[in-house]
């Protein structure tokens, strides 16, 4: 059996293992659920970090039930993961408190005071604090429970957790490490400066590697476990939606992609770091060498339709089939996705999601659509404030549980006005992207040739009957958020 490439995918909702062959070509993957976010208060959302390494644990072992010659044959593993989320460790690697994820708006005020204490903060990171980055969230704790910031040894990302799980070693790589605000993006090095804010210092944080890189060993009594010989190496890897460029081959400049996930991302690849801070643009490295991205980052997009589906006790496919049996242009009913608050382009944790428009007939299909609406306007949001960074954006590939909606993409292509690529069938995420950087790892193959772009299955085009509707109806939806923020304050 020739080598084969591992990639784990540590998502919020579960982890996908995945294996290709030596060209890349995956061969099996794997899924195991994960324990959904907890809210012990509106805006926030936490993950115990045991439970990420128990789904890593079911989801290989999964793969050594119905793949065990492939599985043993693994030579490179590629790791991906949600980012920002904090794992705090004690002296002895001990989990101190659970995670608090990309999706948690507590530390709202932190980030104000972090900005005051280093006013050219956004210059050195590249970035706004904004609460969904990790240094906040440490402040978060410095000031509400100090008892567990004076233990604090090391802080985490999620799948540097898991990695240190797998190795024993602390490391964390360039385009996860962009979004803590510990990092000069520029540089590709941590910030003492950044890290002072916080009251850290480089010993608290992993040593770095390039995503392409070998990061560590995976430990012995895992190699035997999983049937493995011989020595195997754990990439950098990358965060979850650089890891998804790799899968996608989006790595050269103004190559990009449009994820509908549970949060929705807007993502470009850039040859130089380009910031962006007054339109809330996120401006990470890119999980291979001398390579950037910037993304807009909305933080409910499948969420929203999950919400709806939990509200109305109709799965998202139904809702998303009902609206589009229905639909015949922009509804009356305009939906603000602002469920979990909003990172671009307002960067508001206390924003919040509305209806606007509803009447005594408004039916569960027009909601769906509003709601598929809401999300696309504020992926338009996203492309404008890109586009305001001097970024063009041309064709996009679209991933994402929400692209298995035709509706849905002929909505983002009409408003973002630019043809949306579907893939042909096949998961192009972050498991097959962390796979390829596996593979680069072991091999020491040009990453630039490695990510190539999958086939696609079909490209939407926007729907010119509908864009001048559209285009109004986004005016509308512009106008309501200050509206509505005002009578909200
Ligand atoms: C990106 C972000 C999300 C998470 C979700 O900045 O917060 O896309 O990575 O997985």
């Amino acid at each position: 059996m020739t080598a084969t490439y591992l990639g784990i995918d540590v998502g919020t909702s579960g982890v996908k293992a995945m294996l290709i062959d030596e060209n890349g070509k995956p061969i099996g993957d794997a899924t195991a659920p994960a324990i959904e976010p907890v809210r012990p208060k509106p805006g926030w959302s936490e993950q115990n970090p045991a439970d990420w390494w128990t789904a890593t644990l079911n989801a290989i072992d999964a793969l050594k039930q119905s793949h065990p010659r492939e599985l043993a044959a693994v030579k490179g593993i590629g790791l991906s993961g949600h980012m920002h989320g904090a794992v705090l460790l004690g002296a002895n690697d001990e989990v101190l408190r659970p995670s608090i994820l990309w999706n948690d708006g507590r530390s709202f005020a932190e980030c104000a005071e972090m900005e005051a204490a280093l006013p050219n903060l956004r210059d050195l990171a590249g970035n706004i604090a904004m609460p969904g980055f990790t240094a906040p969230k440490i402040a978060w704790v410095r000031k509400h429970e100090p008892d567990t910031y004076k233990k604090i040894a090391k802080v985490l990302l999620p799948k540097a957790y898991v990695r240190l799980l797998l190795t024993g070693e602390h490391v964390e790589e360039m385009s996860d490490g962009a979004g803590t605000l510990w990092l000069d993006v520029a540089k590709r090095d941590w910030s003492d400066e950044l890290l002072g804010v916080t009251g850290l210092t480089r010993e608290h944080m992993p040593r770095l590697v390039e995503g392409s890189e070998v990061s560590a060993e995976l430990k012995p009594e895992l190699t035997t476990r999983w049937g493995m010989t011989g020595p195997v190496v754990v990439a950098g890897g990358a965060g979850d939606n650089a890891a998804a460029a790799c899968g996608i081959g989006a790595v050269k400049p103004g190559e990009g992609f449009i994820s509908l996930g549970t949060s929705g991302v807007l993502f470009v690849s850039n040859d130089k770091f380009r910031p962006n801070t007054e339109g809330a643009v996120h401006a990470f490295c890119h999980a291979i060498p001398n390579t950037w991205h910037q993304m807009g980052v909305i933080l409910s997009a499948t969420d929203s339709l999950n919400w709806l589906s939990r509200m109305t006790g109709k799965s998202q496919a139904d809702l998303s089939g009902e609206a589009e049996a229905g639909f015949s242009g922009p509804g009356e009913t305009i939906f603000l996705p602002y469920l979990s608050g909003e990172r671009t382009p307002h960067n508001n944790a206390n924003a919040r999601g509305s209806f606007v428009g509803l009447s005594q007939s408004t039916s569960t299909a027009q909601l769906a659509q509003a709601v598929m609406e809401g999300v696309t306007f504020a992926m338009r949001d996203c492309q404008r404030v890109l586009a305001d960074a001097g970024t063009e954006i041309g064709r996009l590939i679209a991933v994402g549980g929400g692209s298995r909606s035709q509706l849905w993409l002929k909505m983002l292509a009409t408003n973002l006005d630019t043809e949306i690529a579907l893939p042909a069938d096949g998961d192009f995420g972050g498991a097959l992207g962390s796979a390829r950087l596996g593979l680069c790892a072991a091999t020491g193959a040009d990453p630039l040739e490695v990510m190539a772009m999958p086939p696609i299955r079909q490209t939407i085009s926007p729907d010119q009957a509908l864009k001048g509707a559209y285009s109004e109806q986004y005016a509308r939806y512009r106008a309501l958020y200050p509206a509505i923020e005002e009578a909200r304050s």
